[in-house]
């Protein structure tokens, strides 16, 4: 008999289902007894013993389901060694309910901070696996997280939305895609979708090089343009900044989100009437994308094969296409940033695709 905890952590997104139905059927191709104990919206349920008793068959049928059944909720990592405000000992009670339970292993979905605990619990002495979770590709070690392709397959479809309506109208467009720190999804969805300038929170922008950007493309007679723009983009002025300055300039902006501040920029240099899309928190929704169902069902199934071998404190990753895996501590407190000479960054350029900053 196998007793796994299973919990999903942070900011949902699509194949959270599809990943723990992948390490559910790999532990009964392995075992022919598997008892899942499902802590209820993230660390949250384990801090607070809350959990469902899963059986297989609970996860027959949700490959293709988005969300989680689990819940999902944020507890951040800088808060863990802080009590509740009911003055429960979080990491105490985690370790609590998992000896409670007498389990064999947790397994965290979860991105950078999420797994930032699961690394914590890994030293605090529990049997844990991370699988790397995200919309934003931004967990360090893996080349890709479960959850980013489909993100990037919703903000391409909101972009070729707008291109056929911003041809027919002569008009300018940002398309503002979910990224606050990196810019992986809008850099793809950007290419993907045909955009003619990227800002990215890596690459600060200069926004009289955006508005070069946009007359070069009405000089050569190209009626529209199309920006996608990351949550976090950032002007060079901006960037030049203290960390603490920039940052409460950033809480304290009379816009309320970046794509409608440089609309105004854009219209003050410029002169260009600009329309702003914002997908939001579609981009997080729905089904998992074919390469998502691809993707997570091999780190489910990896995952089940690393609590077979009782290789524990790892996290699932993706490197140079074959699903593997590397120390939890190894990836833990480091993002996965988009480099400006990343060889897609110097590639988009190639294709005319301004980033602002030139
Ligand atoms: O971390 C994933 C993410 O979707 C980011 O891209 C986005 O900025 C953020 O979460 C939105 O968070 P919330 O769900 O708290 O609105």
């Amino acid at each position: 008999m196998k007793r796994i905890g299973m919990l999903t952590s942070g900011g949902d997104c699509q194949a959270l289902n599809a990943t723990m139905r992948g390490v559910v059927k790999g532990l009964c191709n392995l075992y022919d007894d598997v008892e899942i104990y499902g802590f209820l919206e993230g660390y949250k349920g384990l801090i607070r013993n809350n959990y469902k008793l899963l059986k297989p068959e609970d996860f027959s049928g949700i490959l293709t389901k988005g969300g989680t059944i689990l819940g999902s909720s944020r507890q951040p990592f800088k808060l863990m060694d802080q009590p509740t405000e009911d003055g429960i000992n979080k990491v105490k009670a985690m370790k609590e309910t998992y000896k409670k339970l007498n389990l064999d292993c947790l397994v965290v979905l979860g991105g950078n901070g999420s797994q930032k605990t699961a690394n914590l619990l890994s030293e605090e002495g529990l049997n844990v696996i991370g699988l790397p979770k995200t919309i934003d590709n931004d967990l360090w070690g893996t080349d890709m997280t479960f959850g980013f392709q489909s993100a990037v397959d919703i903000a391409t479809a909101a972009i070729d939305c707008i291109h056929t309506t911003a041809a027919s109208h002569n008009r300018v467009f940002l398309v503002e895609i979910m990224g606050h720190k990196v810019g992986h999804i809008t850099l793809h969805a950007g290419i993907a979708g045909g955009a003619d300038i990227i800002l990215l929170p890596e690459i600060p922008y200069d926004i009289k090089s955006v508005c070069k950007a946009l007359e070069k493309r009405s000089k050569e007679g190209k009626g529209f343009s199309i920006i996608a723009v990351a949550e976090g983009a950032i002007s060079k002025e901006d960037a030049a900044l203290p960390k603490k300055k920039r940052k409460e300039k950033i809480a304290n902006r009379k816009y309320p989100s970046v794509a409608y501040e440089i609309a105004d920029q854009i219209k003050e240099t410029c002169g260009s009437e600009v329309r702003i899309a914002v997908p939001g928190h579609t981009q997080r929704g729905g089904s998992p994308d074919a390469f998502d169902r691809v993707l997570s069902s091999r780190f489910g199934a990896y995952a089940a094969q690393l609590i077979k071998d009782e290789k524990y404190g790892r996290l699932v990753v993706l490197k140079d296409n074959d699903v593997t895996d590397i120390a939890l501590s190894e990836s833990a407190g480091k993002l996965k940033y988009v480099s400006p000479d990343d060889s897609i960054v110097q590639n988009a350029r190639m294709l005319g695709i301004s980033f602002g900053d030139e």
